[in-house]
């Protein structure tokens, strides 16, 4: 069969983002970035680092301290975002193929996907803008006390690179409507969406200096941003153990943090459900963007009598799900992001056999080039396991059996993530029952990876601080100003 296959898209923005201009690393230094389904350099790309993030800084401390974006219209503010969205979907499908080009995501996801909830994170938040507003207080005495809501200020923001132009409109939508500036460092793997919406911003008449990006590693980047003076706020999405060394290095300077971590998070079926449409959602939930989401339902948990009957419709599905270029709008899984990811998964898939569960689908390499990992299904999996307990962040399916309800709400809170979990059932009492008690931040009831910008998402636990999207998302983003007048 004949499929069609989508052409390559043109790379151009390469370097630093700073105060509007575009400039090499101070340093000189530029890292590679690859397409993730053939291990080809797609270009070079300006490598930041300390230097780079200080004049990020001091540029987006002038436009943040003297700067129209704090003080401007509200409304005006709100526009100007609503333009970014605009031009966004002017080039929704030239944005999309430079996602599959860096990050190896099929174009089917990142064009239906990645790019609508990107453009409609910016127009929620930008309706937000002209909506911000403190209270007034009774106090005791003859005072007048009123709050208002002010930019917490400039802001650092580190984001991964599963869902790369996703994480760049859940972090500017809140920051941009608070009226704060940006200091933003993409993942080394993907930069290139991210620098190229810097430039649509400009284009779309946002103030140079209120959006930066400085390009480059963690260590040396990322840790300049946390550890940098002149920064109020780092918000964070990626692992928890470099959580754990933000949190260590902006506690010098007492930094606001937010934090999007991974999860362990258990999904649960029950013999009662629609098991065609549970198998389908669970499918999905796990194998999506090549099994690299935060919230994956990495513990699948099938009730006992209805076990043999819905793994055989998992074995179906995995079976014919297909691998391949990216490109190829018949693609439904592509590579992974990159070599220590892909490394990283086939370990646990060997720690997975060693341990004595049954490896029923993939376990393997697909093809000899690019980074690409056959849909992994593991049964017989005990809760003490390696695949059972760590995030793998790859196409890797645990399933665990259960009885009885008490155990299983036991089993599946036994974890120090708590990001989501979901639970298929018929019966009301029970999912509202499941959802009441486990400990996570999403719970999906028939359903699975349903986002809407307007609904907070966010960890329990170690699964991170502070909630993403909706009103919650831009409270982080906001100081509380109490003014107090005396009357008399
Ligand atoms: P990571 O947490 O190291 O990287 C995420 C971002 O943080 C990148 O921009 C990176 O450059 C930056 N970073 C790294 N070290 C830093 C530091 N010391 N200071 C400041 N910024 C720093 O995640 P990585 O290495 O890409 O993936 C490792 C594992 O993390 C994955 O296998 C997966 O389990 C998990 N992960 C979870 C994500 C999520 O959405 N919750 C996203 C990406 C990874
Ligand atoms: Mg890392």
């Amino acid at each position: 069969m004949a499929t069609e296959v989508i052409s390559r898209p043109e790379v151009r923005q390469t370097q630093c983002f700073i105060g509007g201009q575009w400039v090499p690393a101070q340093s000189g230094k530029t890292f590679d970035t690859l397409h993730p389904a053939t291990e080809e350099v797609i270009c070079q790309i300006a490598e930041g680092d300390a230097a780079d993030v200080d004049l990020a800084v001091k540029a987006a401390r002038d436009a943040f301290d003297n700067g129209p974006w704090r003080t401007m219209d509200a409304r005006e503010r709100g526009a100007l975002m609503m333009k970014l969205a605009d031009l966004i979907e002017e080039e929704i499908d030239e944005l999309a193929a430079l996602e599959t080009l860096d990050n190896g995501k099929p174009i089917n996801d990142s064009r239906n996907v990645d790019l609508p909830l990107t453009i409609d994170c910016l127009r929620y938040y930008a309706g937000y803008a002209d909506k911000i507003h403190g209270q007034t207080i009774p106090v005791r005495g003859n005072f007048f006390t009123y709050t208002k809501k002010e930019p917490v200020g400039v802001v650092g923001q580190i984001i991964p690179w599963n869902f790369p132009m996703l994480m760049v409109a859940w972090k500017w939508g809140p920051a941009l409507a608070a009226g704060c500036t940006i200091v933003m460092k993409p993942a080394e793997q993907t930069p290139l969406t991210c620098l190229r919406m810097a430039r649509l911003a400009q284009k779309a008449g946002i103030p140079d200096g209120v959006i930066n990006v400085v390009p480059g590693f963690g260590p040396t980047a990322g840790a300049a941003v946390v550890q940098h003076p002149g920064i109020d706020k780092v918000a964070f999405t990626g692992e928890y153990k470099t959580a754990q060394t933000i949190m260590a290095d902006a506690s010098q300077t007492l930094k606001r943090l937010t934090f999007e971590l991974g999860g362990k998070s258990p999904n649960v079926v029950f013999a009662d459900a629609d098991l065609d449409a549970a198998a389908a959602g669970s499918h999905f939930g796990l194998y999506f963007n090549q099994g690299q989401c935060c919230c994956a339902g990495s513990r699948l948990f099938v009730e006992e009598s209805v076990h043999d009957e819905f793994v055989e419709k998992l074995v179906g599905m995995n079976q014919s799900r297909v691998l391949g270029d990216p490109f190829d709008l018949a693609t439904e899984q592509g590579p992974q992001v990159d070599q220590a990811q892909f490394d990283k998964i086939l370990g646990y898939i060997e720690r997975g056999r060693e341990g004595g569960a049954e490896c029923l689908t993939g376990g393997v390499r697909h093809g000899d080039n690019g980074y690409f990992i056959e849909p992994t299904l593991f049964d017989n999996v005990t809760d003490d396991m390696s695949i059972a307990t760590d995030e793998i962040f790859g196409p890797v399916m645990s399933i665990l059996k259960f009885k009885d309800m008490d155990e299983l709400i036991e089993r599946a809170n036994n974890t120090f993530y708590g990001l989501a979990a979901a639970v298929w059932s018929r019966d009301i009492g029970k999912a509202h029952n499941l959802a009441d008690k486990v400990r996570a931040g999403t719970v999906w009831v028939n359903c699975y990876d349903v986002f809407d910008a307007a609904a907070p998402f966010g960890g329990f636990k170690m699964s991170g601080i502070g909630r993403e999207l909706g009103e919650e998302g831009l409270k982080n983003y906001l100081e509380t100003k109490t003014v107090t007048v005396a009357l008399d």
